[in-house]
């Protein structure tokens, strides 16, 4: 008879240790004018068959900012390089917002995909579960300290919050949540009932969302951290509140670092009142913010942990770990369950393992932590006495630059694309510029970014 508690064969990933820093990452080469006529030409039948929303946004900033917005069209990319394709080069300080830890095409995460598509693509989810599924539940239970911990895991960011709402509304019988103003946790119905980020995402909505989510200020200063931990001690106060959901550090409300000891008054103050905290790790997660958890860098014991954006190098998947008596609540009844078709597929679990391998081998969340510091650092001396810049702040290699305005956000991020360095601008109005690289970058590839962004920003425009 078989020995159930014999190891699993090494799936692939498990054992991939391989890991490089981008040495061959290169500065920009810009040849035709971004956007060049090839991306013009594919941006035209864009337009045609892709949903309008996109291109009606990007309308509306072109108005608003005065600034170009037609799209780039990429077609390659490699490291901290990506091409688009009328064959200009850029610096991708966007990584895949934020999701490519490792850089594009990197070599850990091609390795063991590749291998895993000829292995086996797609198991059958819940039902027969596949070796490296079972792999990475035990990777990602490993990242929470609660007892003996369990992951439920989806393919966005959206799904995996959406499957921390269901669990703390199971392990706590109470619908009510408390989220923050600034904060973006996906667009799937229950997280964008708790999407403080942009009025405009919700309000179409608003009639099918619950209706139970408060928000409190997210702070910026001691001050407004008092008026924060006031704000959601007096919704817990009304008791149908089942947990707050937080990011431990706003990212596309704009990096914001909220003050010390926060995060963990936040935590205190629902514990209290029998509410669960939910971290959403997503962003500062695995390395991103300089800690493989936030949470765990600042002693914030947050009770459900939701991972995804970097989790598959690439690929999508996320999870939501919490440790198993939180969990049990999904065992009350039999036929209680979150899942979907492409729940735990081998390929994106074979690309999560192996990510999660080359951040440890590669020793990639000290990195980040270290770089981010000395980029933050960089771009201060850059930009000191630059007109229009407000801070620059953040945690690790996620780094905000808050503009004087949204308008001048858009013309400094076309401005970065003509220099031939992608850029995003994020915050509640838009006036933060958002750089999020491969925690693999080259350093002399930022201080070359902050020197662009110098000569960007004292341009006229
Ligand atoms: C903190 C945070 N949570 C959740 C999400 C949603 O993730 P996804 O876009 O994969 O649904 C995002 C996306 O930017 C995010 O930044």
């Amino acid at each position: 008879m078989p020995n159930s508690d014999a190891p699993l064969p090494a799936a692939p990933g498990e054992s991939d240790q391989g890991h490089e820093l981008d040495e061959r990452a290169e500065l920009p080469e810009i040849v035709a004018p971004p956007p060049g006529p090839r991306s013009r030409s594919a941006l035209e039948r864009l337009e045609r068959v892709e949903c309008p929303a996109f291109g009606r946004r990007r309308e509306a900033r072109a108005q608003k900012s005065g600034a170009e917005m037609l799209p780039i069209v990429l077609a390659h990319g490699r490291g901290s390089n990506i091409h688009d394709v009328d064959g200009n080069r850029y610096v991708d300080l966007c990584a895949g917002f934020g999701a490519l830890l490792l850089g594009h095409a990197a070599a850990p995460v091609r390795r063991a995909a590749e291998a895993q598509l000829s292995r086996l693509t797609l198991a059958l989810g819940d039902v027969y579960s596949a070796d490296v599924k079972v792999a990475l539940l035990e990777r990602l239970a490993a990242l929470h300290p609660g007892p003996s911990p369990m992951a439920l895991l989806g393919q966005s960011g959206s799904d995996a919050v959406t499957a921390a709402i269901k669990t703390a509304a199971l392990a706590t019988g109470r619908p009510g949540l408390v989220a923050f103003e600034g904060a973006y946790h996906g667009l799937g119905y229950a997280p964008l009932a708790a999407c403080g980020l942009r009025e405009s995402y919700r309000a179409p909505f608003a009639e099918q969302l619950n209706r139970r989510v408060t928000f409190a200020p997210y702070p910026r200063d001691e001050a407004g951290a008092a008026r924060s931990i006031d704000a959601v001690e007096a919704a817990l106060r009304g008791g149908d509140v089942g947990a707050v959901l937080l990011e431990p550090i706003l990212g596309r409300g704009g990096c914001v670092v909220p003050p010390d000891g926060f995060v963990r008054a936040i935590c205190d103050a629902a514990h209290r009142r029998g509410a669960l905290v939910i971290a959403d790790e997503i962003w500062t997660g695995l390395g991103r913010s300089g800690a493989v958890t936030r949470t765990g860098a600042i002693g914030a014991p947050a009770d459900i942990l939701c991972f995804g954006k970097g989790l598959g190098g690439g690929l999508p998947i996320s999870a939501c770990v919490a440790p198993e008596p939180i969990m049990r609540a999904w065992a009350r009844e039999a036929e209680v369950v979150h899942t979907s078709t492409h729940s735990g597929s081998p390929l994106a679990s074979s690309a999560a393992l192996a990510t999660l391998d080359a951040l440890d081998a590669g020793q990639l969340t000290a990195r980040s932590r270290d770089v981010g510091a000395r980029f933050q650092a960089t771009l201060r001396g850059s930009l000191a006495g630059a007109a229009g810049v407000v801070e620059v702040r953040g945690a690790g290699l996620m780094v905000g630059v808050e503009l004087a305005s949204p308008e001048l956000g858009l013309r400094v991020m076309r401005g970065m694309l003509a220099e031939g360095y992608l850029v995003l601008t994020g915050g509640a109005r838009g006036e933060t510029l958002t750089l999020t690289p491969a925690l693999t970058i080259p350093e002399p590839l930022l201080s070359a970014a902050a020197e662009a962004l110098a000569r960007v920003l004292a341009a006229p425009t």
